[in-house]
């Protein structure tokens, strides 16, 4: 579809729910169903990146997702070094800059690699921004934040008075422009602690696709649906 026309969000995000489902639905495994989220993902983000959509944070991992089985805690980090290692080159020679939001507790020391050398190789690109969110929970970010606060004040390195909105947004996990739209796929209509102070204005769309499923297609269809919604950001 041509978006030329088209108001683009400034920062997209995606909740990528179903593949468990998606997977099952197939009488296949679960792990199969992160798999072919993962190729769908690598796919649908090249396609973002040459539509000029230049911030995407996408949830990879809660930190809720740890009570998951062992068995499948341990296929989704394999599979994120494979992906971070190998499939997110074709995003490196775009230019996007990939960064991390979460906390680096309980994330195996390999994984831990694979993601400091792709924040590092990534550093200076200017095209895009990758914001993954993997063991993240949204509320934590806001615990983490006011930890700072509180540090900071105790340090004498701030005073009550410089705690402001945008004292907050500097000292979030990463400094990225508000959240414009957010998908949610597989039809669970929820946030799920998804960067809630970062899409406190966020428009929020539904689909019903699981999220294997979600292709360029239903893009352009959530692209046309931001389009048609007004924002008024709490004015009228
Ligand atoms: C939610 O579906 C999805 C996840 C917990 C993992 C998302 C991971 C990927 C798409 C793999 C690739 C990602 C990166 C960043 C390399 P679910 O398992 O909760 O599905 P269900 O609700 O149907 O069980």
């Amino acid at each position: 579809m041509d978006y030329t026309n088209l108001v683009l969000p400034k920062h997209l995000g995606i909740i990528m729910d179903g593949n468990g489902r998606w997977a099952t639905e197939k009488q296949l495994t679960r792990s199969q169903g992160h798999k072919a989220g993962a190729k769908n993902l690598k796919r649908l983000l090249t396609y973002i990146y040459d539509k000029k959509i230049p911030c995407v944070s996408i949830y990879a991992f809660s930190t809720e997702n740890f009570k998951r089985d062992k068995k499948e805690v341990d296929y989704l980090m394999k599979l994120f070094i494979t992906i971070f290692q190998k499939e997110f080159l074709s995003l490196k020679e775009k230019g996007v800059k990939v960064v991390f939001s979460g906390r680096k507790e309980n994330i195996p020391k390999d994984v831990l690699n694979a993601m400091e050398k792709l924040e590092q190789e990534t550093k200076d690109n200017k095209q895009g921004i990758l914001n993954i969110c993997l063991n993240y929970g949204g509320q934590y970010e806001i615990v983490d934040m006011t930890q700072k606060i509180v540090e900071q004040i105790l340090e004498g390195k701030i005073t009550k008075e410089e705690i402001t909105k945008e004292w907050i947004e500097k000292n979030l996990y990463q400094q990225l422009p508000p959240l414009d739209f957010v998908i949610h796929t597989s039809g669970e209509l929820r946030t799920s602690n998804f960067m809630i102070y970062q899409s406190a204005y966020a428009e929020y769309y539904f689909p019903k696709t699981y999220f294997p499923d979600f292709n360029e297609e239903q893009l352009d269809i959530a692209i046309l649906e931001y389009n048609k919604r007004k924002r008024r950001f709490g004015g009228n």
